[in-house]
């Protein structure tokens, strides 16, 4: 943590070799050392991922980023240990050594109601005779967990957790996790040496995108984040680590070593993770709270399950630690765990069921799905009862036959995993999983090609293809054309008046309103959705086509960078392979789609229609909002959350995930709540209610 004049500082001096790198003849001198530029680059490292609050742009940290790799090339005999580019590039790991911990790293005991907390209380109220205890409360963080040591200052290595004993040596890749500093200065603590343990987590805003990745290649999607951290960091290669964007938050000083006159170190849990905190690592320092007495305890959980769906991360549970160091040596461990600290479990998000049959499913790039059928159950506040079970591949590693007792992960917003099968449960009456030969709606013959794991109907103008193209392309992340649901398209298609996706805009409203069960309201709603979807914008419409490996990322990226669909048309692989995260497969994929004259009639006969396939944001509108940040908080009543953001997104608007001195406007709703109380400190942020910004837009 940097105290307020520390920051002033840093701000001045980034400012100051900002101007000084931007300026390309450098005539000038260098406003400070390079150590100097590394404190700054170290500072900003804070300011982003654990303070999420940056000051630069990613365009400015990068400048100074690149400006400090050239200036270490130039002379690497400069180079420390803990310089902000010593995160990349270790080079690959061959195997992990194992490596001992400093201190064996016990689990904790688990406990899932009060009276457990209360048994737990009483036990060590009754060991320490003290008529209450201090407890600090933290989340219990649901990813891989590891440990680190520092030596004098210096992260020198990480370790997974391996049997507790004995780690996998996997510091290359810790040193990929932005939020864990290279250095940290716990001299001023007197300490020495220390071992910290955390958990490496995949926030869920990543696992989502990253997932999505996954399946745009045609790769089975991770069941939830904690294995997507914990694949992560068995990468062989630091490089791909450093994508994955990990996180870590530490929370347990395991062991450390003084210098010979300290006394400055805690005394108490919480202190350590103020110190952690302090020293620039993400502790729980904000979520924990201290408590004395088990029913503070008890409150203090009840409320942060609340909260559980709106954090960023995944938790599982929380934990319960005795604060006062001294009084956890007294307590001590069993052979298995501590007697000072207890998992309290959260409602599991993990279920039994039983796969009951399977359908293939035909996708609109003609991909085979198999959806296993389960026996319905809850999980995670929601019923199952079809899970998409990917691929051949993907049925042979989870072991599945229909039958089967099945374990089902539903984390989150993520869609619903089968985590294991149960085989040790069979009693012979299970039978094999099938896949068809030929398209189970067109019968044309299956295909799989060589390099792919999936099964593909090559015939384009199979039905189901058609049918999913079109929902696709009226679906809420693409063209969002309300009130076009999927049964609306199916029904449309099978009577005849929408036989591929141009005739959405031809559809005719005498006869829809004349179709059973379709009211004049209905039907007027969608005809109005249709119209305004024919000035979308450009990323959605990209989207929208349904491009192989094309998701909504991507589509972002290309549309930034053209000012028309056909602009894709005009290039090559190879310049389709200078767009950022567009590797061959994608660039490949988007070539073809473009030399196919089927798709280039479907875009013109788009265009006839009336849809608009130019880039909107760069339009010169009125009230143009280019350069300016809106957030909403609350639920509004006007207009749906969607809406309004994709208003501010017209007019060139960006919308941001969080309150930070970078926004300019909060926008807020009914029952707005936190956002709205750190919006209130920052003097620079406007706050509008839904009227002011609906003014704002009719500007
Ligand atoms: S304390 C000796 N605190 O949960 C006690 N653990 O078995 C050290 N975990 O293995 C652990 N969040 O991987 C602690 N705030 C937290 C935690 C936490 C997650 C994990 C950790 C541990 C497991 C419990």
């Amino acid at each position: 943590m940097y105290h307020p004049d520390e920051i002033k500082i840093l701000q001045k001096q980034s400012h100051n070799w900002l101007s000084y790198v931007s300026n390309t003849n450098q005539e000038k001198k260098a406003p400070g050392t390079v150590e100097d530029l590394r404190q700054v680059l170290r500072f900003h490292e804070n300011r982003y991922y654990v303070m999420n609050d940056p000051l630069l742009s990613d365009f400015e940290y990068d400048s100074l980023f690149k400006y400090l790799e050239k200036w270490e090339k130039e002379d690497p005999s400069i180079i420390t240990k803990d310089s902000p580019t010593q995160r990349v590039g270790i080079g690959l790991i061959k195997d992990f050594p194992k490596r001992q911990h400093l201190v064996p790293m016990l689990s904790l005991e688990n406990s899932y109601n009060a009276d457990d907390l209360l048994d737990w209380d009483r036990k060590a109220r009754e060991l320490s005779k003290l008529a209450e205890i201090e407890y600090c409360v933290e989340p219990k963080f649901d990813g891989a967990s590891i440990s680190v040591v520092y030596d004098h200052d210096q992260l020198s290595r990480g370790l997974t957790r391996g049997d507790g004993e004995t780690g996998d040596d996997i510091t290359p890749n810790i040193k990929q996790i932005r939020t864990l500093p290279l250095s940290a200065k716990f001299s001023n603590y007197g300490i020495e040496q220390i071992e910290i343990r955390g958990e490496v987590l995949m926030n869920k805003n990543n696992f989502k995108q990253y997932n999505e990745a996954l399946i745009e290649e045609g790769t089975p999607p991770l069941a939830n984040p904690r294995n997507a951290a914990a694949g992560s960091l068995r990468i062989k290669d630091p490089f791909i680590v450093s994508k994955r964007n990990l996180e870590a938050f530490l929370y347990h000083v395991s062991y450390f070593t003084l210098t010979a006159q300290s006394g400055l170190e805690p005394k108490t849990h919480s202190g350590m993770l103020e110190m952690l905190w302090i020293l620039g690592f993400r502790s729980p320092k904000q979520e924990m709270k201290v408590v004395t007495g088990i029913q503070g305890v008890i409150q203090y959980i009840t409320s942060f399950e609340e909260k559980r769906d709106s954090l960023p991360y995944e938790i599982d549970g929380m934990v319960i630690k005795v604060n006062d160091l001294h009084l956890q040596d007294q307590l001590g461990n069993t052979s298995h765990h501590p007697r000072w600290a207890i998992a309290y479990k959260f409602k599991a998000r993990q279920a039994t069921s039983q796969l009951l049959g399977v359908e293939f499913q035909v996708g609109r790039t003609g991909a085979v799905t198999p959806v296993a059928k389960i026996k319905p159950v809850q999980v995670g506040g929601v019923t199952v009862s079809s899970i998409s079970i990917h691929n051949e591949d993907y049925i042979k590693d989870k072991d599945l036959m229909i039958g089967d007792a099945i374990l089902i992960e539903r984390s989150g917003d993520v869609i619903p995993q089968i985590v294991k099968s149960l085989p040790e449960l069979r009693n012979g009456n299970e039978t094999l999983i099938e896949f068809p030969k030929k398209c189970p709606v067109c019968h044309t013959a299956l295909f799989k090609p060589v390099d792919e794991a999936v099964w593909r109907c090559v015939n384009i103008n199979c039905e189901a293809q058609i049918i999913e193209r079109i929902i696709h392309f009226v679906s809420k992340d693409a063209m969002d054309i309300r009130s076009f649901g999927e049964a609306n398209v199916r029904r449309f298609y099978s009577l005849g008046i929408l036989p591929d996706v141009p005739s959405i805009y031809t559809l005719d409203f005498e006869t829809i309103k004349k179709i059973e069960g379709f009211g004049i309201k209905s039907a007027e709603n969608l005809q109005q959705a249709i119209e305004s979807s024919k000035n979308q914008s450009l990323h959605r419409l990209i989207y929208a086509l349904g491009i192989r490996f094309v998701g909504e990322t991507t589509a972002k990226t290309l549309a930034q960078s053209i000012d028309h669909v056909y602009d894709l048309a005009k290039l090559s692989p190879e310049k389709l392979m200078l767009f950022e995260d567009v590797g061959v497969k994608v660039a490949n994929s988007i070539y073809e789609f473009f030399k196919n004259e089927d798709n280039l009639k479907m875009l013109q006969k788009l265009e006839q229609l009336g849809v608009s396939l130019q880039r909107k944001e760069n339009m010169p509108v009125s009230g143009d909002l280019a350069g300016q940040t809106f957030l909403f908080t609350g639920t509004l009543q006007e207009l749906k959350r969607s809406e309004a953001e994709t208003m501010v997104e017209n007019l060139g608007g960006k919308i941001v995930s969080g309150v930070s001195s970078k926004l300019h406007y909060l926008v807020v709703g009914e029952d707005a709540g936190s956002k709205l109380e750190k919006a209130k400190k920052i003097p620079s942020i406007k706050i509008l209610n839904e009227k002011d910004f609906l003014t704002l837009m009719n500007k």
